[in-house]
């Protein structure tokens, strides 16, 4: 899982963990609060009720009572308004046939004992549940009637259910806008700390690819602006180190080269006999000497070649030039060691491949190189086969060899300079080879411009193509 995912994934987490507790607290008390509140408004009904029976008593006129019972009957919450003496005669009710008629229901006789608020519930007859609220009604400090009044129960629930309804719908709506919100803010941040590692990811991939001039820009004043600086800092130092070891690489080989330019000479000087005629042995002798020069010199003149192409120093010098003929002079040359290993070349040139503009030395080194790893990584008996192919705006070359074949894991690898698939050198005999054939290819490929690709299958064989541009 990925640093930013996984960042984005834990913060939201953490986000609608806390958004959802914080709303299910907030919705429980809200409820509680809204149940206390409808309770509290039952009680202050009765107390309205206790107040104009008490201004009833004083002044014995019934319509401000009747008045009051009235409006409270519109509630849909109230089954009943009672107010009745102490010896439990009612002297109003919703009811008025039973007016004057003395109460003997358990709950009304229960209900004129009480000194305070005294709340039961029962069924009535009909099978509504009624909650009865009754407060007394005191003159004077003497208890001197009842006030009651009977609440369905279900019309109390429902009035609950409402207003914890609407609560709930009003917390439901606050809680989404608060976890879209969170989730998007998460989901910044989580950008916002993952875009400078992902820079320093892709700087780390391009100095490990050998890009050292590689520079990180990450403004951050926290820890990764800082780690960011060190890795400048390190890439800084590396190319010095880099630098360094070209510069020594370099005069290393030109040291080398003079005197190896020397031994070259005086061994054909032997082999013209200028020190007398040489016997067979001297001759074996001195042919070992000047093939191990030899090699040692196109060793050097490999490092020499990338040691310019990584200052940038590698030019071409372009002329008109007829692959068709380069390619064939290369097969001719390498015919003889192919010979050796019992390998057919086979070549398949289209007609009327045109002239083209590129550095005749260079190419001949790219042919040189790619036919001398196919013979090298092909086993005696083998076939090579050779194709130029005229394709709209560039010629393509490919050669094929039925040899070792690559690993698909180094496919890429064996471009670089010193790369050499694990294991090959003790498959092959004869001259190992350094690992910069290949490197040396891909630079004058593309310094021409063109492109170059390898196919292969292990143990089948590989097919490496070029191409180069046919315009100037
Ligand atoms: N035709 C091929 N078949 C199989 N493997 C190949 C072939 N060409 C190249 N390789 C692999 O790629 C590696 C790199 O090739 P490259 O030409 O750069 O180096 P080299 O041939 O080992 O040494 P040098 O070219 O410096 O003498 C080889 O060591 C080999 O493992
Ligand atoms: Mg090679």
């Amino acid at each position: 899982m990925k640093l930013k995912s996984k960042f984005s994934f834990l913060a939201t987490l953490l986000v609608v963990f806390i958004i959802s507790g914080v709303s299910i607290c907030w919705f429980i008390a809200e409820r509680r609060y809204m149940i206390n509140q409808l309770k509290e408004n039952q009680v202050s009904l009765v107390d309205g009720l206790v107040q104009v029976s008490k201004e009833y008593l004083i002044t014995k006129d019934q319509i401000l009572l009747l008045n009051y019972i009235n409006f409270l009957v519109h509630n849909k919450k109230i089954v009943y308004v009672i107010f009745s003496g102490v010896d439990g005669k009612i002297l109003a009710h919703t009811d008025i046939h039973r007016l004057g008629e003395t109460d003997k229901t358990i709950v009304g006789i229960k209900a004129i004992k009480t000194e305070k608020l005294f709340i039961q519930s029962y069924q009535n007859k009909k099978g509504k549940v009624i909650t009865d609220y009754a407060l007394p009604v005191f003159m004077e400090r003497k208890k001197s009637g009842i006030a009651r009044i009977g609440f369905s129960r279900e019309e109390l629930n429902k009035a609950i259910k409402e207003t914890v309804f609407q609560t709930g719908k009003r917390i439901f709506g606050i809680t989404l806008v608060g976890l879209i919100i969170g989730i998007l803010g998460s989901l910044i941040l989580a950008q916002t700390l993952t875009r400078p590692i992902k820079k320093l990811t892709s700087g780390a991939k391009m100095i490990g690819k050998g890009k050292l001039d590689t520079i990180i820009e990450v403004n951050n004043k926290d820890e990764l602006g800082a780690l960011a600086k060190e890795f400048n800092l390190m890439a800084f130092q590396l190319k010095e180190l880099d630098q360094m070891k070209q510069d020594f690489v370099s005069s290393v080989t030109h040291e080398l080269r003079s005197p190896l330019t020397s031994i070259m000479m005086y061994i054909d000087l032997f082999f013209k006999g200028a020190t007398g005629e040489l016997t067979e042995k001297q001759r074996n002798f001195l042919n070992i000497m000047k093939n191990s020069s030899k090699r040692l010199n196109s060793f050097i003149n490999d490092l020499l070649d990338i040691a310019k192409i990584e200052r940038g120093k590698m030019e071409l010098i372009k002329e008109p030039l007829n692959m068709t003929t380069i390619l064939q002079e290369t097969i001719q040359l390498f015919n003889i060691q192919a010979d050796e290993k019992n390998i057919k070349i086979y070549s398949k040139i289209q007609e009327n491949i045109p002239v083209i503009s590129a550095d005749q030395n260079k190419i001949r080194q790219i042919l040189n190189n790619l036919l001398s790893n196919a013979i090298k990584f092909t086993p005696e008996k083998g076939i090579i086969s050779i194709e130029i192919q005229n394709i709209s705006e560039y010629l393509q070359v490919s050669i094929s060899d039925n040899g070792m074949g690559v690993p698909p894991e180094d496919l890429e690898k064996i471009f670089d300079k010193f790369k050499q698939v694990r294991g090959v050198k003790n498959k092959i005999k004869g001259h190992k080879g350094t690992g910069l054939g290949l490197a040396t290819v891909k630079a004058i490929v593309q310094l021409h411009r063109g492109e170059i690709w390898v196919e292969s299958i292990l143990g089948k064989g590989s097919t490496f193509y070029f191409t180069l541009p046919k315009v100037k």
